[in-house]
């Protein structure tokens, strides 16, 4: 995959189109809407960042650079994923470039070191990336466009009841998220009789799967149950393969990051036939999607669209609906109001956000690897609405 590789290359890729001037008047700045991206352009999370990007570019690309009678002015800056690069960053954001948004978010670590920030200013945070439960948790002005690992594990571990996995072994990456696939799909999957003899935890960062592949492997289970950060898949995957775990009939079972769509075609053929649950595909099959999923690749250095392109165009028509609701007025006391209970459809189906937890509502799919047309693709073959 072609990637940018330094914040002021995706600058130019995200803010084409969009114009930008350079010294404003205090008039002309009441007329600007101003977004501050917080993404992880480089480093091992760099493929999440760039596709919010990518996804924030369609958005604006589809619908101007004007909502409200503002011109909306984009501000992307790299955080590498490290929390404190996130933390300074949009504070500079906040402060020097009078941002009204803060947006993005690859991983969560850096959505929880803006979250007091977004309190503090009182200006909507919209995590469009990350997917720890507890992130809304954080400040009543964060608001979510991608979507919880609670949502995809629960959904894959009823799933794997109905379908004759008895024994799982679990192997999340040791963090918030990992967490959090771990503990969902634990209560469902033992609470309908399923046993699972291993909780394996992998590190973060550069992790050697064989150790852990192996000690899955000797406890024989039906299938893995996986969650690991999307945009990093590949390895696990070739490891799983040279530990044999697929000629021992171990299935891949899991969160749907680990056959992330952009990634899929590195994890070669043998990676056919994993079942996941997630919220988006690059292959759902509506028209929005068809048009969406064609653009996106047409217009970015991406393969494929994945989960996180449409929390980032997801994000932005979030933004740009609740800017016309308030004719223009920022500020979180009322943003975040405009944005409760809305609606609305996107590439990955019907969405709302709820009013109460102000998090997204949605379908989980539940997808099979297949090859089609010579590509590797997550094929949806069951709904479960939102
Ligand atoms: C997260 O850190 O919240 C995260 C990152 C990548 C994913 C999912 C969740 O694919």
């Amino acid at each position: 995959m072609a990637v940018a590789t330094r914040s002021s290359t995706f600058g130019s890729v995200l803010l084409s189109g969009l114009a930008i001037s350079c010294a404003f008047t205090a008039a002309a700045q009441e007329r600007i809407v101003k977004i501050g991206a917080v993404l992880p352009l480089t480093g091992p999370q760099q493929s999440n960042g760039i596709q919010i990007a990518a996804g924030i570019s369609r958005y604006v690309a589809q619908h101007g650079d004007t909502v409200a009678g503002k011109k909306v002015q984009v501000i992307a800056k790299d955080d590498g994923a490290v929390a404190d690069n996130s933390k300074r960053l949009a504070q500079e954001m906040v402060v020097n470039d009078k941002v009204n948004f803060l947006v993005g978010f690859g991983i969560t670590p850096t959505a929880f070191a803006v979250s007091p920030l977004a309190s503090q200013a009182k200006i909507p945070q919209i995590v469009m990336g990350a997917e720890t439960s507890s992130i809304t948790e954080r400040s009543p002005y964060v608001v979510r466009t991608s979507g919880t690992l609670a949502q995809k594990s629960v959904i894959m571990a009823e799933w794997a009841l109905k379908n004759g996995i008895k024994k799982v072994v679990s192997i999340v990456s040791d963090y918030a998220p990992g967490i959090d696939a771990e503990t969902f799909f634990k209560e469902t999957f033992v609470r309908g009789g399923g046993q699972i003899p291993e909780f394996i935890r992998t590190p973060l960062a550069n992790p050697d799967f064989a150790p852990f592949l192996q000690r899955a492997r000797d406890a024989r289970p039906d299938a893995v149950f996986v969650f690991q950060p999307a945009g990093d898949n590949a390895s696990f995957i070739h490891q799983y393969l040279e530990r044999g775990l697929d000629k021992a009939g171990i299935r891949i079972i899991g969160a749907g990051d680990i056959v992330d769509d952009d990634l899929l075609y590195s994890a070669g053929d043998q990676v056919i036939g994993a079942v996941t649950a997630d919220f988006y595909s690059a292959y759902h099959q509506s028209v929005m999607n068809k048009e969406y999923s064609a653009a996106m690749r047409k217009a970015n250095n991406i393969n494929q669209p994945n989960i996180m392109s449409v929390g980032g165009y997801d994000g932005m028509h979030l933004i740009y609906e609740a800017l016309k609701k308030t004719n223009g007025v920022t500020g979180g006391d009322v943003l975040v109001p405009a944005m409760k209970s809305m609606s609305w459809e996107s590439p990955r189906g019907p969405v709302s956000i709820d009013p109460e937890t102000r998090d997204i509502i949605q379908n989980i799919y539940m997808r099979k690897v297949e090859k089609v047309d010579g590509k590797l693709y997550n094929v949806e073959f069951e709904t479960f609405n939102g």
